[in-house]
């Protein structure tokens, strides 16, 4: 048997206020995960790990003939919802299936894209290479990831380190942003998702996003800065994770299949 709920829901997830960096952080990647696919009129995209299905229904939006791939029948049933709302049930449509598993004839897909998911996925290798299967060989994949060695998890795990070793001080919160949570199985870095995705993907793209995401002060730092200057850091800081992915917060990995060689 496997180890998910199927009827998770995303109330754990979606915070109720959210800081600036982690605005900047979601709206980047949302945007360079969408973009990279290329929806749009006569373009079929899956969407795997689909949750709620805001990507699917954004694909549909900008024209795509947009699939979700969900295993989880409560998400399914909220991203229909959603659907409906944006008037988009027409190029919108949902399947219950594992991501190791798609149901889905070899390239029948312009793009696959899977964002935030994959370190919740027991056998995500597997899942990358069924991605590739069922994308055409001129299509691309695009993965995106949280990087666990980012510099924010970097400097947190030293700020940590120095309090409880060496001041011999109690742990400021239960659960480190440098670990992972308890609903992941794998915990991504560069080299790793590098790793994996070369496998199944010839590489066309592999940058990082955002940098200083859940860094000690970062995000009252921020808050306490007039919204310009705060803008300015955030954007300053994507800059350097463009330069040094294996800083930054998230990678995103574009992809062709392998088997177009
Ligand atoms: C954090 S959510 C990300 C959802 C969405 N991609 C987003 O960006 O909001 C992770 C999703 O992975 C799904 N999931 C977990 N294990 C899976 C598996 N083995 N195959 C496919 N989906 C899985 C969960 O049901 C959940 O919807």
């Amino acid at each position: 048997m496997r180890v998910v709920d199927l009827d998770r829901d995303m109330s754990d997830v979606i915070p109720t206020s959210m800081s600036r960096d982690s605005e900047y952080l979601f709206e980047r990647m949302t945007q360079a995960t969408l973009d990279a696919a290329l929806p749009g009129p006569g373009r079929r995209v899956l969407d795997v790990a689909s949750g709620v299905g805001q990507d699917t229904i954004a694909m549909a939006v900008r024209g795509a003939d947009a699939i979700g791939a969900e295993p989880s029948r409560r998400m399914i049933g909220m991203a229909k919802l959603f659907a409906e709302e944006k008037k988009v049930e027409q190029s919108s449509r949902w399947v219950q299936c594992w991501a190791d598993r798609l149901p889905f004839a070899t390239g029948s897909f312009d793009a696959c894209i899977c964002k935030g998911a994959m370190d919740h996925f027991d056998t995500p290798e597997a899942a990358i290479a069924e991605m590739a299967r069922v994308t055409s060989t001129e299509g691309r994949v695009v993965l995106a990831i949280a990087n666990f060695e980012s510099l924010s998890c970097r400097v947190g795990r030293a700020v940590d380190d120095f309090r409880e070793d060496i001041l011999g001080w109690d742990p400021i919160r239960e659960r480190r942003g440098y670990d992972a949570p308890s609903d992941h199985f794998t915990r991504y870095e560069v080299d790793l998702i590098r790793e994996q995705a070369s496998r199944h993907l010839i590489l066309r793209d592999f940058k990082g996003l955002s940098m200083g995401w859940g860094m000690p002060g970062w995000a009252d730092f921020l808050g306490w800065l007039p919204a310009s200057a705060a803008n300015a850091c955030v954007r300053g800081f994507d800059a350097c994770a463009r330069a040094a992915p294996v800083l930054a917060d998230v990678i995103v990995v574009v992809g062709q299949p392998r088997r177009s060689i």
